[in-house]
């Protein structure tokens, strides 16, 4: 194929890709299965490759993500990104709309006539607000609120959200703003902390949370793997097609935005109340968290007329709603063990509705809240469902303490396996140290272990490990592969079909990638993205394990805790034995032939410092082609420096200070020359 020829392909994949992304993920209607959609993006990733200058800054390839920003732009608004004044009640309503009535010089009105204000009612979702720019039809700028008059431009992390367009659809204006909500859906949310969990990082606390920690991460590519989602609610600039805030709505939806379909045109403030009042009952079925409704004059002139004051629009207001809280008896302090071994105190419940659902748990986080808040079984307990998804006790009724209550002692043995519990200086959780062999803890890293991303063996889920466990066929990681047929064939509903599935599962297991076992075994802090890092670097465990804390923190992503994680891990004996036992069954314990031959030495013992832009790479495949050939790199630039690797738009400094050290500036096309010589 000629450079001509891929460009016309590269712009019928693009055009394709993405009308099957606003299908999915704008619509919510599907037309092409995962595997036919994923064949037309590696075609184009493909082709891409091939042709690098072909890339456009639209081009669907983007959402991948893998560019890292270190430090994010700081870039004055166009227009200040204002917020809201809140409103709580139905009383706040009406004098909002009193308000607006008399900014518009209105009589005020019968609250039961027709008002000559018409209002838009909007869901108010609880993520971070953004900032889009679209030039001719294409994202050019992407900006966080930051302090309202100037955020961070976060244009790569925002590209890897599938329902914003890249490029517009349709009869839009050539130069405008639109802002919106970044989100995170609730079952993200969750999956996210299932994950989290499983090797011992902490919980994530909400959705909201989770949406403005992605949106500050560094690497695109992870960025793109939290699946962020984003409604748009407001239009600026010079030329918006229509006079109302409804039409506009419309409008933006006709050009590829995703506007919620719960935006509703109303009459006058009674429709209003009516329609907060659905929606605080309603919310909880919704797939993501909102936290209010915003109520909005609807015609741009009356906005105009009414204006701004200094923090907020007068033609607009927040009603947020109240966190629903009820009392109920507490019956039981119960504890669980987490897989890590973290205890968390659980209050048992009379059971009572509350947000949607009937509540018989409550979190009680860990001894020092239930000391605050002197908590004690017998007592009325007020219980409450804000931000976070599982339910807190915030108080007790004191007028209703029983005369006999006593006051709750923590526990000091685990539940589990009754061994005495730690707590570690400054962590709020106390722990149970037996992690060898406190079944939770067993079991959560079985089940880690035997987990998709991790070594994938299908045939065991979580039920045949508690069963396996149960009847001590496994304690650990390494007994999977002694386990015999004769074994699994007494147990109940293992058939011989199930155990030789199991057993093949097993088996097949040996063949997982070097990098996917590192995650696999579970040493606490090690997910997937810095397991490969850590094993394209030492290419063994059997290297890994000799490292000292110094070579650990050279590599990417290994920081302080997570070089003190892995030797702990490898420094216990237990830990090692078992590791052990893995590598005489078997399994994949070094980068392959072939993985290690496609590296080279060619810049063994040279340092890199990459700044600018380029035109072939990213920065990141440009990092990652230095590795690869034995290269270190480093981001700023010292005596220790053998290049600086320099691309467009390179601050001025790092070229000074160069220049200062004489240190060798080379661009992309000589790099090439290195490593491909
Ligand atoms: S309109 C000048 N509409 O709530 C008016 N904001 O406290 C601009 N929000 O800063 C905001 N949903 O981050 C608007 N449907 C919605 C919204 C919404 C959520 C957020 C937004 C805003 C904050 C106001």
């Amino acid at each position: 194929m000629n450079k001509y020829q891929a460009e016309i392909k590269i712009k019928k994949l693009s055009d394709e890709i993405e009308i099957h992304n606003h299908n999915y993920y704008v619509n919510d209607a599907p037309t092409i299965s995962d595997f036919e959609f994923d064949k037309l993006l590696e075609e184009l990733i493909e082709l891409e490759k091939q042709f690098p200058e072909l890339i456009l800054p639209t081009s669907p390839s983007q959402r991948v993500g893998g560019a890292v920003t270190k430090v994010f732009k700081s870039v004055k608004h166009t227009y200040p990104m204002l917020s809201l004044s809140n409103s709580y009640s139905t009383e706040d309503m009406i004098d909002f709309d009193r308000k607006v009535q008399e900014g518009l010089g209105l009589q005020p009105n019968d609250l039961f006539s027709s008002s000559s204000v018409n209002y838009v009612c909007e869901l108010k979702f609880d993520g971070l607000s953004i900032g889009l720019t679209y030039k001719d039809g294409e994202l050019v700028q992407a900006v966080t609120r930051g302090d309202g008059v100037q955020g961070d431009e976060v244009t790569v992390n925002v590209k890897t959200i599938k329902s914003i367009p890249l490029k517009l659809k349709g009869n839009f204006p050539s130069d405008f703003e639109i802002r919106g909500e970044i989100f995170m859906a609730r079952n993200i949310f969750d999956q996210i902390n299932k994950e989290r969990e499983e090797i011992g990082e902490q919980a994530l606390a909400n959705p909201r949370n989770a949406a403005s920690g992605t949106m500050k991460m560094q690497d695109s590519a992870v960025v793109a793997s939290r699946k962020l989602d984003c409604f748009l609610y407001y239009l600026l600039g010079e030329d918006i097609p229509f006079k109302t805030h409804f039409e506009n709505l419309n409008a933006a939806k006709s050009w590829g935005f995703k506007i919620s379909k719960h935006s509703k045109l109303l009459n006058n403030i009674n429709e209003v109340i009516d329609f907060i009042d659905y929606w605080d009952k309603e919310r909880y079925k919704l797939p993501f968290d909102i936290d209010g409704i915003v109520i909005k004059v609807n015609d741009y002139k009356q906005q105009l007329q009414l204006g701004f004051t200094a923090k907020s629009p007068r033609w607009a207001i927040a009603y947020k709603f109240k966190a629903e809280q009820v009392s109920t008896e507490l019956l039981e302090i119960t504890y669980q063990v987490g897989r890590t071994g973290a205890i968390t105190p659980v209050a048992n419940l009379k059971p009572v509705a509350l947000g949607g659902t009937v509540v018989k748990r409550a979190s009680l986080h860990n001894a020092d809240i239930i000391e605050k808040l002197d908590v004690r079984v017998g007592d009325v307990v007020f219980v409450e469902k804000g931000g976070e998804i599982i339910p807190k006790i915030i108080g007790v009724d004191f007028t209703k303490r029983k005369a006999n209550s006593q006051p709750t002692n923590y526990i000091s043995k685990c539940p589990e396996c009754n061994t005495e519990l730690k707590r570690v200086e400054g962590e709020a959780n106390h722990f149970c140290p037996n992690d060898s062999a406190c079944p939770p803890q067993v079991k959560g890293r079985l089940e880690h272990f035997a987990s998709r991303k991790a070594m994938n063996i299908d045939s065991l889920g979580s039920e045949t490990i508690d069963q396996l466990f149960k009847a001590e066929l496994i304690k650990d990681i390494a007994d999977l592969y002694e386990l015999k047929k004769e074994q699994l064939l007494p147990l109940e509903r293992m058939a011989e079909k199930s155990a030789t599935n199991l057993l093949e599962g097993i088996e097949a297991s040996k063949q997982v990638p070097f990098e996917r076992v590192l995650y696999a075994i579970g040493i606490r802090h090690v997910g997937e993205t810095t397991a490969k890092k850590i094993a394209k670097k030492v290419k063994s465990l059997e290297a890994l394990i000799k490292l000292t804390k110094e070579q650990l923190l050279e590599t990417d992503e290994v920081g302080e805790v997570i070089a003190i994680s892995i030797l702990d891990f490898f420094a216990s004996e237990i830990n090692r034995n078992m590791i052990n036992r893995l590598k005489n069954a078997g399994l994949t314990l070094e980068l392959t032939q072939e993985q290690q031959k496609a590296g080279s030495n060619k810049l063994n013992g040279f340092t890199f410092v990459i700044s600018g832009v380029f035109n072939k790479h990213s920065r990141d495949q440009l990092k990652e082609l230095i590795e690869f050939n034995g290269g270190k790199n480093s981001s700023s630039i010292s005596s220790k420096t053998s290049y600086l690797l320099a691309g467009d738009n390179m601050g001025p400094e790092k070229l000074k200070k160069a220049q200062s050290l004489a240190i060798k500036i080379i661009n992309e096309d000589d790099f090439e020359k290195m490593i491909n010589e």
